[in-house]
């Protein structure tokens, strides 16, 4: 079971990889031998999740005592968590740093029956190439860098995930390789702050240069990535978007915030003008890009004005989508121990004003399709109604519409007949590959 971000699935798929090898198979939860839950610690509502399953794993647990439950993850890295841990009805805690060893793990509790426990501090050398379990498909997640060195005050990130270090390229590229050859027409490539890409290795490259160097893959169809930091997205990046063809007009570049004394007390190293430039700029380069962000509300000592600040900013640079949260207090973070923390009501309330504003943002910019014909990568059937297909639009939009499972996999034209705030209909037109 996985929790959190897209570092987590793509682990995870690692984790069926070496479970794999050793003769487990994937099963329902009822008949299983072996649980992993692989976690996430970014906010205190992703932990409680894991809470309540373990709670019902317990249960299950009474009724099968061979069950082995394994929990890995970014939680067992934060501190005090694998004390927390311990006490709960759990046979293994692993962290991020130690994916591997779990094969061992297993045994050791297989043969023991008593809890295990390893969680490195650090990071060792990266494994390559590492086994894993993709479901075949359409669209696959390639690391391209592990950890964050940036430190943001209210981020458990660095903690649990380590230093920034970069894969080689060539180790990338053969994995993009492979995966084309294997049929998946859509890579993400993966790293906290891409934009520092191939610091530390010896061979002088940046992200800009492997996005050229993935575009030549053939059989591949749409290249995306995640996620940059606007401190320091170059112009040569902005650039290499705008040439590659695969690359989609798709940007995730997180604000967290319009004030400019909560970025610095964020240590975000930059500031609202700052940021305000870099997307004109980007939409200067690149017409149709679309742009996602994330905003935290409520941050210690977030005021009203600073809030206002925020929502002006939403409102100038119009994200066509973005996610919000409440600040949520991180143990270890140097936000934890601000003195000037924000009550819950005041940052519902922000939460809810902000939302407000960016649901209106998405409406008017969902509506702006309609009539339009878009490339769409067809994903498999839609989850809210199964006889219907789903696929998303270069810009990462979704789209819902009607046709044949043999569309599964391909890149159609669809033409946009309804957008709401949270849906975009249409009728495909033709298939081009
Ligand atoms: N590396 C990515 C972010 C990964 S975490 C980036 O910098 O773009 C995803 C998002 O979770 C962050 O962008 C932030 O908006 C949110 N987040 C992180 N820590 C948080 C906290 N303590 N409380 C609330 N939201 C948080
Ligand atoms: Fe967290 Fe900031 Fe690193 Fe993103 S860049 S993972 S928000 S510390
Ligand atoms: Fe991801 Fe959550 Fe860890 S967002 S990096 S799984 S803390």
């Amino acid at each position: 079971m996985t929790y959190g971000c897209q570092m987590n699935v793509r682990d995870s798929e690692i984790i069926a990889g070496f479970v794999e090898d050793m003769g487990y198979q994937a099963v329902d939860l009822e008949t299983a031998d072996l649980v992993v839950l692989n976690t996430c610690s970014v906010r205190h509502s992703a932990e409680n999740k894991v809470f309540g399953k373990l709670g019902e794993l317990k249960h299950l647990k009474k009724k099968k005592p061979a069950m082995i439950v394994a929990l890995g993850g970014c939680m067992p890295q934060t501190p005090g968590m694998v004390e927390r841990l311990k006490k709960m009805d759990v046979d293994i805690v692993f962290g991020t740093f130690n994916i591997h060893e779990l094969p061992r793990l297993i045994e050791e509790a297989q043969e023991s029956r008593k809890p295990v426990v390893r969680v490195w501090e650090k990071h060792g050398p990266i494994i390559e190439p590492l086994p894993s379990i993709r479901n075949a498909g359409v669209s696959a997640f390639v690391n391209v860098m592990y950890g964050c060195n940036n430190f943001c005050s209210y981020c458990i990130v660095p903690y649990t995930r380590g230093r920034e270090r970069s894969r080689h390229p060539e180790a990338i590229i053969n994995e993009v390789e492979a995966l084309a050859a294997q049929g998946y027409k859509e890579i993400t490539l993966l790293g906290q702050n891409v934009n520092s890409y191939g610091r530390g290795l010896q061979e002088k490259v940046d992200f800009a240069d492997l996005l050229h160097r993935v575009n030549q893959v053939s059989g591949l169809e749409r290249i995306r990535f995640m996620t940059s930091h606007p401190k320091d997205m170059s112009q040569r990046l902005i650039d290499a978007i705008a040439e590659e063809n695969k690359v989609c007009e798709h940007i995730h570049v997180a604000m967290q915030s319009g004030s400019n004394k909560v970025l610095q007390r964020m240590n975000r190293a930059y500031t609202r003008d700052h940021f305000l430039a870099l997307t004109e700029k980007i939409r200067q380069r690149i017409p149709d890009i679309v742009l996602s962000t994330d905003i935290i509300v409520g941050f210690p000592g977030e005021t009203e004005a600073d809030f206002l600040d925020t929502l002006d900013m939403v409102e100038k640079i119009r994200f066509e989508t973005a996610f919000t949260f409440m600040y949520s207090v991180r143990e270890g973070t140097r936000a934890a121990s601000l003195e000037d923390q924000v009550d819950l009501e005041t940052k519902k309330n922000r939460l809810l004003r902000l939302n407000k504003v960016q649901y209106q943002l998405a409406y008017q910019f969902n509506k702006s399709l309609e009539g339009t014909i878009q490339e769409v990568l067809v994903e498999g059937p839609s989850k809210t109604d199964p006889d219907l297909l789903t696929g998303r639009t270069r810009g990462n939009t979704i789209v819902i519409f009607p046709g044949g499972k043999d569309l599964i996999g391909r890149l159609i034209h669809v033409r946009i007949t309804e957008g709401k705030t949270f849906s975009i209909f249409g009728e495909p037109i033709q298939a081009t590959g």
